[in-house]
């Protein structure tokens, strides 16, 4: 089972997959957490290079293809064998980020994305895929506050830098994107409490995965 999480800045996801990854292991799963960009060694250095406040000059077209460079090595490096080995592999964003931020926030062509993202997924497609959807300014609040609690406002700040119409820009696009692909996408409210927001992403787990239980 391979699962992924995606939404705008600060809808709490990295709360949610430690209690979706507790879910899986109670009922039987080993659980495997990776994220995009920096899931492989390679991707870390990547990561940097994408996310650092200093580095505003990188092209959408640059940015496109560091981002499908880490996708492509974390797929073949990491997560295709993890699934192999017969784990669950939760990943806190993935492919549809690419479609979203390159395409409905800069601006990309998104079927020429998806054509790229075929590339560098190599056919490994998420059989499940939730969006977290909340507020952009109650969203970049919080993101901008748990950088700056984790030092971390220069090193992974560049998107937060972004306008809050580029935020806006990100959550219609990731609804619009949803309605597109209903079958592997859900989308889950994460404007109320954690426990309240992992009770609505439980129910999609279940309902995709365990419902003949
Ligand atoms: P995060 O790990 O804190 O969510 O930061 C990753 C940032 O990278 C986030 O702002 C979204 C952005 N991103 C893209 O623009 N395209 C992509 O393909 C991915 C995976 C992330």
């Amino acid at each position: 089972m391979f699962v992924t999480f995606e939404g705008i800045e600060g809808t709490g996801k990295t709360t949610q997959i430690q209690k979706v990854k507790k879910y899986f292991e109670s009922r039987g799963k080993e659980v495997f957490l990776t994220l995009e960009p920096g899931g492989s060694r390679v991707g870390q250095e990547l990561r940097k290079m994408l996310l650092h406040v200093d580095n505003k000059d990188l092209t959408p077209i640059t940015e496109l293809f560091l981002y499908l460079a880490d996708r492509a090595q974390h797929i073949a490096q990491v997560i295709r064998p993890e699934l192999e080995a017969g784990k669950v592999v939760l990943c806190d964003r993935f492919a549809d980020s690419t479609i979203v931020y390159q395409g409905y926030g800069r601006g990309l062509d998104t079927k020429i994305l998806q054509q790229f993202n075929e590339v560098a997924v190599d056919g490994l497609w998420p059989d499940l895929t939730v969006i977290l959807d909340i507020d952009p300014e109650l969203g970049l609040k919080r993101a901008t506050l748990r950088n700056i609690e984790d030092g971390k406002a220069e090193e992974e700040g560049r998107f937060e830098a972004e306008h809050i119409s580029f935020h806006k820009r990100i959550r219609e696009g990731y609804l619009t994107w949803a309605a597109l692909n209903r079958d592997r996408i859900k989308v889950a409210d994460a404007s109320s409490t954690p426990d309240e927001v992992f009770k609505r992403i439980k129910d999609i787990i279940d309902t995709r995965f365990f419902t003949a239980d």
